[in-house]
């Protein structure tokens, strides 16, 4: 399973990177409004820094207006894929820009349906909204399971699952049980990840039984 960075944070997103972690990163235009940093100057400064994809999202509404947004983005450099809302102007720009082989990341995917019509418009990566999901009730892990199944059932569709929305590491943990190709994490649930209680005491102890003996390595 990839896992992308949610957020242009680039002090969070250059130290994950160092673990090899990270295979991309996403943004929107929350997460840009909050870096309080020019759009293209910061997708440009996070492609420096990982050569997986990084989405930049578009803000037109139409479609010609989206198509031109992405050709524009998608000059900042290669690894950018353009993201687009999942509306039926979202899936005609998609269609559009992924025929000019641009990576589109189709976004705001609340239903299994919506997630078949953007792979069928040609996206790289489907963001299925996990969080957004359960905060009204429902399971979003159930749309994680239901674009598996559907996407299985026709391997023609080449686009990939991006869980999104994702807000804690059992939403990571279940994303990779029903087949996430993709997880987008906050820097906060990557940090998480690799924490575990008996993981800090285990270490405790080892280290504490070490310095009693009084031996050193180096
Ligand atoms: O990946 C989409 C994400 O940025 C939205 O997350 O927590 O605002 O629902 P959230």
């Amino acid at each position: 399973m990839k896992f992308f960075i949610d957020s242009a944070d680039i002090e969070a997103i250059t130290e994950f990177t160092k673990s090899g972690m990270v295979d991309g990163v996403t943004t929107n235009p929350s997460i840009i409004a909050k870096s309080g940093r020019d759009f293209k100057d910061v997708i440009k400064e996070i492609c420096s820094i990982t050569s997986g994809p990084v989405s930049a999202e578009v803000t037109a509404t139409n479609a010609e207006g989206m198509i031109e947004e992405g050709l524009v983005l998608s000059k900042i450099a290669k690894n950018v894929a353009i993201k687009v809302p999942l509306t039926w102007a979202g899936l005609e720009a998609c269609k559009a820009l992924s025929d000019k082989k641009i990576m589109i990341n189709v976004t705001l995917c609340f239903s299994a349906t919506q997630a078949l019509l953007a792979a069928k418009a040609g996206a790289t990566f489907i963001s299925p909204f996990i969080g957004r999901l359960d905060d009204i009730g429902e399971d979003g892990m159930d749309l994680i399971r239901d674009i598996k199944t559907i996407y299985d059932n026709y391997p023609m569709l080449k686009t990939e699952i991006l869980a999104a929305s994702v807000r804690n590491i059992e939403h990571v943990k279940k994303a990779a049980l029903y087949g996430a190709d993709i997880a987008t994490l906050p820097p906060q649930v990557v940090s998480e990840l690799a924490n575990h209680p008996l993981t800090d005491k285990g270490l405790k102890a080892f280290l504490d039984d070490w310095n009693d003996s009084g031996q050193k390595i180096l």
